[in-house]
Parts: C-alpha cells; structure tokens; sequence
C-alpha cells in the first residue's frame, strides 16, 4: 500500500470517556461490521475471551474510508487504559502519526486526558481534540471546547463534537483524520524494521505479534530477527486485521498489522522491540525497547498446600501471555510453598490473582503487597529487597525507595483536602497551575509505597468522588526505613513483616498487634502477640489461655452434642497453621493479610 493513503491513529482518553464506544461507531460508519453483525459479534468474542482467558480483540483494525473520491487506510490502533499499563500505551502511541483526545462532554478534562495527551505529544503525534457524548442532557460542550481549546492551541471552534451513542459526528471525524493526520514516512528500500506495540498468546494460534513496518518490507515465508534478543522466527503469516485477522503479502512502510512465527511465549516477542530481516538486518533498533519493570511485589500461596504444583503451571501459562508476570519460588515459615510474584501495579496483581483463582480453581493467600527496596548494608553491599522478611539483618548504611511523580486534577476547592493527603503521604509538591477558574492541576513527588495500596481511594473519598490522579516511575530516594517484625510467642511471623517508614512503624506494630488479638482464638496456654524493630518491642497485646475444657461445658448432655463438638474442633483444626506452638487459623492469617 502506499503510504500516501495510509493514516494511522489512535484513541486517548480518560477511563470511561467513551473510547471502545466510539471505536465500535468507527467500525460500523466505515462497513468493516455489518449493523446486525455489531452486537452479535463482539458478545461472541468476549465469550470466548473469558472461556479460554484469552484476548483476541482485534489491536490494530484496518479500516477502509473515501474523501473526496480517494481511497484511504485508516489503522486504528487500540491503547491499554491503565497506568499500569503506561509502557504499553506508550508504544502503541508510537506506531500512531496522530491520535484523537477523547473527552467526555459532561466530565471535563480528567488526570489520564492530560497524562495520555503529554505523552502523545513526546511521541510527536498530531492531536485531534474530541468532545464525545453530546447527546447527554448534562453535557457542556461549549464550557469544554474552551477548556480543550486552551490547553493544546486552537480555537474552539476547531473542537468536534460527536456521541458515540447515536453515531453523531463519526463520519465528520473519519474525514478530519485523513485531512489532518500526515502520511507514514519511512525509507522503503531500507533493511526492514517494524516496531512490535503488541503481542497476545493465543491457544490455536500461538504468539500473534502486533506490528507497525517504519522502514523496507516484511513478506510471508522470510526469516525475521529481534533486533533485543536475536532470537530469529520464520514468519508463518502476516496480514491485517479488517477486523478478521487477513493474510496478506506483507507490509510495507507505515503499514500495521499482524505477524504469527509459531513461538508459544510473548517474551519471545516483546513490545517494543524491533522486528528486522535475518538476511539483511538493520543497524540499529528504533527507540523505547525497555524491558517492563515490576513495580510492587507480592507472596502467593496456596490456602491448600497439595496445590502448589498447580499454581506454578498456572503462573507459567499465564506468563506466556504476559513477559510483565515475574515470579520465584519462595518458602514462609507461616504459609508454606508459595512464590513471590512481581507485578506493574495493584491492578495488575488483582486480575492475576482473579485469573488464578477462577481458571485454575485455586484458593490463595496473597500477602500485604510491597515495592521493591535497595539497602546498602556495612560492607557496601547493595541488596535488591522484593520480600520484607528478607530485609538485612545488621547494621544498614542506606535504604532507597522508589518515586513516583503524580498529577492530580480537581475541582479547587479541595485543593487544602489534597495537599493534607499527600503531606500525609510524604509527599513533595512539585506544582500547581489552575485549568480553568475551578480546576486545578497539582503535581507531586511520592514514595510509590505510599501510593500503591489505598492513596486513591482516600483521594476519590476527600473530594468526593471528583479528584483524577496519574502517575508514573521517578527514580528513587534515600529514606528512614525500618522492618517490623511480628511474633507469636516469641516467634517470628515472616509473612507479617513490613518495611514502613520509622514515622509510621509504631502504628503499624499496634494495628497488627490488635487485629490478631482479635483473629487468633484463646489456647490453652498465654500468646503474646508483639510486633518489634530488631530486639526493640514497640507493640505488645495478649491473648490469655482457655480455662474450661469445652466439653466439661456440656457435662451431662446428650452424647450427639458432644460429638458435634469434637467433630467441629477436628474442622477447626485443619484449617489450622502452626507457628511455633500457636495454632493460628488460616481465616487470620488471610483476614490479617487483606486489609493491610
Ligand atoms: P474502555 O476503557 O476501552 O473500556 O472504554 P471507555 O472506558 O473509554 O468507555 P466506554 O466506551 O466503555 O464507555 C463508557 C460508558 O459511557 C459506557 O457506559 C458507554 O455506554 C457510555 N458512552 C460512551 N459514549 C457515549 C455517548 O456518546 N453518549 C452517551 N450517552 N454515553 C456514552
């Protein structure tokens, strides 16, 4: 195809602005799904999707539109929508010449609106500004054509209004991408490269890689190399996806499409890495491999232990579809076999942790998610810490944290709410600048521990519900850090420990404390329950002995009773883990573990 009639874009916008919504109106508008087909069909796929835990989505469509008697290509290429996820959307930018900045005519510019837009702009890409939704009675679209006029350049005017919903404006919008959007250029008789935005495991198919050609040819039957791993593949097929995945001869500059060489693992075919020609390779990559960095780690076990073998092939299914998943065998004293499981974000962890749970039948104990720490010990010695319990024990020169730099938006008159919260957070203002007379943005440096686990929950409840906040990696600083252990009689609990900082280290030590005060039934002898920093105890609660023996209560009552009672003790005592000489039931470990 010649890049001449080749426009390809994408969509950004803030969550629940309409994106898959007006991408569907897109598909319909230019006739690659028929009307009738429209619901029908994407119901099927998702169906399938959730049965095979699969996604087979379409992440790039190619879709035909004609202005003015030409013929063009429009490729629509799909961004991943949360943070979490921001080094893939990153690259799907990438593979884009412009993007359209979807906003919701009753909702106003949003954290993500800004954080998709600016890295749009670092990608170079030409902005379309969309006000979408205009059908709905509380849309003001006037007020935020202004907004969205003054904050990329333009007029007003020059904002175009559409509804998903009726498919109003669509068509208008089609036309302005071909108008608007420059033409792919790339060197055609170059050694190939093709920079990979995505990469999906699919069972009958096995790795479909998701590809934009920047320069030379790609052609069925050829041997490809990755230009990060030299790994080389033959390619099987290429082709495109309108929206069934088509064979095609290839794919030339500026196309994007699809690429299947039969390896079975996505870290075998990485986003952003570059595709080349074994035969006649390029010199260089283009710009942005990285490889994906977990962010917070956590420990998973399983409640049974006879299932360990389970979830580790359960792990490694998962992680032919997903080269962010890293995980290692580790042992708790307290909860058995299990793994420490590295993951981008919390969001991340909770949709492995559902997929575990409901396709491989697994029931598992995830313990309190942590980032990862760098302690220098005495002998300047540099300990990566994924797991608090292996904190070093000694002397320690420095311990490090991870950063992040957030924004947050809201309405101003929660700006004193907001600061409070990320004071509270440790947190260090960057900036502050007003959108409009009633919307301000903040930005702020913090410790990613502090904002990982409940920092926008606490921001959604101070603001009601009106706050939007983005982050992303900032390098790290040196902070006063501290382990606290807790023990059971004097024995330590390694999946109770916790890096917090010195600050906060009293109050976690007694929230544990008491919370498995609560959680732990009496034995027959004394517990303390102490949470402590090295040999220093700074938390302590009790639980006292059981005095009568249950049965002496029924003393004389009918024997049914009695077994009743024996029988539910035996219950309890499965359920039952024993750390030291304490038996401490898994319902508190799992309760003590949740809400921290
Ligand atoms: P994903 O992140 O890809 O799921 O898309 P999204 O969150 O950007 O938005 P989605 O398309 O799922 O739409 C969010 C909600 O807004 C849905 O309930 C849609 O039905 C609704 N919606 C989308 N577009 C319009 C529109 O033009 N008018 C009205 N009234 N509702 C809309």
């Amino acid at each position: 195809t010649d890049p001449a009639i080749i426009r390809n874009f994408c969509i950004i916008a803030h969550i629940d602005h309409g994106k898959s919504t007006l991408a569907d109106r897109m598909l319909q508008a230019t006739g690659v799904v028929q009307p009738r087909e429209m619901k029908a069909q994407y119901l099927d796929r998702m169906d399938i999707e959730r049965e095979r835990g699969i996604t087979i989505k379409s992440q790039a469509v190619r879709m035909p539109w004609e202005v003015d008697g030409q013929a063009y290509a429009l490729n629509m290429i799909d961004t991943p929508g949360h943070v979490d996820f921001t080094y893939e959307v990153s690259r799907s930018l990438a593979a884009c010449e412009g993007a359209i900045l979807l906003v919701d005519a009753a909702q106003g510019i949003e954290a993500q609106t800004l954080a998709n837009l600016y890295m749009a702009m670092e990608n170079d890409l030409t902005i379309i500004p969309v006000l979408n939704k205009i059908d709905l009675p509380a849309a003001q679209p006037d007020k935020y054509a202004e907004e969205l006029a003054s904050l990329i350049g333009g007029e007003p005017e020059d904002v175009l209004r559409v509804s998903g919903k009726t498919g109003e404006g669509v068509e208008a919008l089609l036309d302005q991408i071909v108008r608007e959007l420059p033409r792919p250029v790339g060197e055609a008789n170059a050694p190939a490269r093709a920079m990979i935005f995505d990469s999906v495991y699919d069972s009958y198919r096995g790795v479909v890689t998701y590809v934009r050609v920047v320069d030379g040819k790609l052609e069925p039957r050829e041997r490809i190399q990755m230009m990060s791993t030299l790994a080389s593949h033959e390619l099987l097929e290429i082709g495109v996806s309108s929206p069934e995945p088509t064979p095609t001869k290839g794919l030339g500059v500026g196309e994007v499409g699809y690429l299947i060489t039969g390896v079975k693992d996505v870290r075998q075919s990485k986003v952003g890495d570059t595709v080349t020609n074994l035969k006649k390779p390029a010199e260089q990559q283009l710009a942005g491999y990285e490889e994906p960095k977990p962010m917070v780690f956590s420990g998973l076990y399983p409640i049974d232990g006879s299932d360990y073998p389970t979830l580790r092939d359960a792990l490694d299914k998962l992680q032919l579809n997903d080269a962010a998943l890293v995980y290692e065998p580790e042992t708790s004293v307290a909860l058995g076999f299990g793994f420490r499981v590295g993951f981008l974000g919390l969001l991340h962890l909770e949709i492995i942790r559902e997929r575990l749970e409901r396709e491989f039948g697994l029931d598992l104990i995830s313990t309190a998610p942590n980032v990862i720490y760098e302690v220098m010990t005495e002998d300047k010695q540099i300990v990566q810490v994924t797991n608090p319990s292996e904190f070093p024990e000694g002397k320690i020169l420095e311990v490090r944290e991870p950063m992040v730099s957030a924004t947050i938006l809201a309405p101003s008159e929660y700006v004193g709410a907001i600061m409070e919260l990320c004071q509270n957070r440790r947190g260090q203002m960057g900036g502050m600048d007003y959108l409009s007379e009633d919307r301000v943005e903040m930005r702020y440096r913090l410790p990613l521990a502090e904002i990982v686990f409940d920092f926008f929950d606490q921001l959604k409840s101070r603001t009601r519900g009106y706050a939007s906040l983005d982050w992303k990696a900032d390098g790290e600083q040196v902070a006063d850090l501290v382990k606290v252990d807790v023990l059971l009689q004097g024995d330590q609990v390694d999946a109770f420990s916790a890096i917090t900082h010195k600050d906060k280290a009293y109050s976690y030590g007694v929230m544990m404390t008491q919370k498995l005060r609560e959680l732990i039934p009496r034995q027959q002898f004394e517990v303390p329950i102490q949470a402590a920093i090295g040999s220093r105890i700074i938390a302590r609660e009790n639980i006292r002995a059981i005095r009568k023996d249950v049965l002496a209560k029924c003393y004389g009552g009918d024997i049914s009773r009695k077994r009743k009672l024996i029988e539910k003790q035996k219950e309890g005592k499965k359920r039952m883990k024993t750390v030291g000489r304490v038996e401490v039931p898994q319902e508190a470990f799992i309760a003590a573990l949740s809400s921290t």
